[in-house]
């Protein structure tokens, strides 16, 4: 066995700014009908995407994800979560708006089959990106030389069989929190960075001039299920404590 991250679905710790809240919302069981309400928060714009979806369940996953940021948007600055706009920035990553003015609130959300998550920090201008993978995800191994480098490569190779899917994966969770992180998604070179894994630390080609100092990793095993990955660059002050919790459906509200 490589690695077992600990189920820790709600740390303490105390509420402060510079907390970074991962909400994680389970949606497998969820009808249209169970998440109908959430829709009544969202904008036009958001209602519009979710019925562009084809299929049910992505639909569900979509409005469950905007629901939940909403929420925890409006939680951190204590305001109506209706009140947020969101505009994307260059390559698509939203950013957060109250009355026409940049919020002053960082968050990066993700959905995958069965859970959503978002990440949330009243640190403002926070790089911060977040990848949830189900751990039951159809992993095809022969296509590890195209997403990772040479050592997270020899890396995963060298975990017992048993163990590769899920190194697979939490290696792709990592590199997806950083380039949702930096906003550049796929335009940013993967060949570019890499992760020690059990770590949970980058490391930069030079083609980066970036610092590994300066970022912060951190995964978690959710319900025995979910692989997450959140990423974030230190702020100019202080430290960021993340602080991860698994929210429940009943939670969020339907007025
Ligand atoms: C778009 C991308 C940023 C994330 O895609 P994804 O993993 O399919 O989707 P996730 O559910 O984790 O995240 C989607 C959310 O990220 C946000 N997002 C969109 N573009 C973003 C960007 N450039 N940076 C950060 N966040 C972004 C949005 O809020 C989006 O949700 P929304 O459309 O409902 O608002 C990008 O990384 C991608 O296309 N990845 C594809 C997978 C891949 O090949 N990964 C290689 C890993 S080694």
């Amino acid at each position: 066995m490589i690695f077992r991250t600990r189920e820790q679905p709600w740390e303490h710790v105390d509420v402060q700014e510079q907390t970074l809240w991962i909400y994680a919302l389970p949606v497998d069981g969820l009808t249209e009908a169970d998440v109908a309400l959430w829709r009544s928060g969202l904008d036009p714009g958001e209602i519009a995407r979710a019925d562009r979806f084809l299929f049910p369940n992505s639909r569900i996953e979509f409005t469950a994800a905007h629901a939940l940021t909403r929420w925890a948007l409006g939680q951190a600055l204590g305001v109506d979560r209706r009140a947020f706009a969101f505009l994307p920035g260059a390559h698509g990553k939203p950013a957060a708006r109250l009355a026409d003015e940049p919020a002053p609130v960082s968050f990066n959300l993700t959905h995958t089959r069965g859970m959503v998550a978002v990440a949330v920090s009243t640190v403002p201008d926070l790089a911060l990106g977040v990848d949830f993978e189900a751990l039951d995800r159809n992993v095809d191994l022969k296509v590890a030389d195209s997403f990772f480098g040479p050592r997270e490569v020899a890396w995963l190779m060298a975990c017992p069989d048993e163990d590769k899917p899920e190194g697979f994966l939490r290696l792709w969770t990592l590199k997806e929190s950083f380039i949702k992180a930096t906003g550049k998604g796929l335009t940013q070179d993967l060949a570019s960075f890499g992760f020690e894994v059990e770590a949970e630390r980058i490391y930069f080609s030079g083609d980066i001039p970036d610092d590994p100092d300066m970022w912060s990793f951190q995964q978690r095993l959710i319900e025995d299920r979910f692989l997450g990955a959140v990423g974030w660059r230190r702020p100019e002050r202080g430290e960021v404590k993340p602080a991860w919790r698994v929210v429940d459906p009943d939670e969020l509200p339907t007025d």
